[in-house]
């Protein structure tokens, strides 16, 4: 066991939504996803032991946190999984390139790093696709953020979640622009863990959710390939329509947009019919994410001021 390791992992954004879990404990999903990590942006993690310490230490962009908060209990329990390997309690220091509330999920990059931290502190070796399982069991969607660029999260049928892991889909893709539209900060919104539940619970709509997910990820993965720019967009926006439908369709109803993200909806969708070709992405917040290649890249900048724009493959 080393003293002390560190690692990084980035944000990912989903071209085809993880929403819906068939077993909550594994974080096993109902459908497969697909999604572009953001180089980097992400989380940067270093461990370090505490010899004859007690508990773990945790810290947040160089501040403490809270050893009851949710945040702490779940990197703990994350810890957790390897202290019988014997390290004791350890001091952790994680830092988010993007302040949080930027509309970018930080627990995806916050357990793939961690994972890769905890693997490294105890110079383990393992696959790829055995630090995406550990990943995804602090939080679903950090299966994906083990790797850079294009990964596709295989939901798996064991009940043991072997088999749900992600994988890289190894192609670049050069011209490809994600742009983040962060609306001004409001109230905390239901967290996806619960609206997720919530959603495959109570709402009927919800049924037509995996075929939805499957024909998308083929759909992307065709795209891809042959690099069709207008088919993958597309498709990533109906896809995430489609999940918000879902959500919207749940009891109580879950609504995670805000007037000012609709304002911005209007926009992409009018930019569009002018002539660009930009395409939009929501997850479990307000903020709308952009998707367009980098010959439209000044025009997106010239209507979208505030944009934070990212290359994921540069
Ligand atoms: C809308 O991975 O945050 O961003 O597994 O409960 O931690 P848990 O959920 P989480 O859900 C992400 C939901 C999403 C879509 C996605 O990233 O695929």
């Amino acid at each position: 066991i080393a003293d002390s390791f560190e690692a990084y992992a980035p944000v990912n954004i989903a071209l085809c939504k993880y929403w819906g879990k068939r077993n909550a404990v594994l974080n096993l999903p109902v459908n497969d996803s697909l999604s572009i990590s953001l180089g980097n942006k992400g989380t940067t993690t270093r461990l370090t032991r505490l010899p004859g310490a007690e508990k773990d230490k945790v810290f947040l962009n160089g501040k403490p946190v809270d050893g009851e908060s949710a945040f702490c209990r779940k990197v703990v329990a994350h810890i957790d999984l390897f202290r019988p390997l014997g390290s004791g309690a350890l001091r952790v220091e994680t830092r988010n390139d993007v302040a949080t509330g930027a509309g970018l999920a930080s627990s995806a990059s916050g357990f793939a790093a961690l994972t890769k931290a905890l693997v490294g502190l105890y110079g383990l070796t393992l696959s790829n696709e055995e630090l995406s399982i550990i990943a995804r069991l602090g939080s679903g969607s950090a299966s994906r953020s083990i790797y850079s660029g294009f990964a596709h999260w295989h939901r798996g049928v064991r009940p043991d979640g072997m088999d749900s892991f992600a994988s890289s889909l190894d192609v670049i893709w050069p011209e490809l622009r994600v742009g983040v539209l962060t609306l001004a900060e409001s109230e905390k919104p239901t967290g996806s863990r619960e609206g997720m539940q919530r959603t495959v619970d109570s709402a009927i709509l919800y049924n037509s959710w995996p075929e939805q997910a499957d024909r998308d990820i083929r759909r992307l993965e065709h795209a891809i390939t042959v690099r069709d720019f207008t088919l993958l967009g597309s498709t990533a926006e109906q896809n995430a329509m489609a999940m918000h439908a879902t959500m919207l369709a749940s009891w109580p109803p879950l609504l995670y947009w805000q007037p000012e993200s609709v304002e911005v909806l209007q926009k992409v969708w009018q930019v569009r019919q002018d002539g660009v070709q930009v395409f939009a992405t929501m997850d479990a917040g307000p903020n709308v994410k952009v998707l367009f290649e980098s010959n439209s890249e000044p025009e997106m900048r010239s209507v979208f001021q505030s944009m934070d724009v990212i290359a994921p493959f540069s």
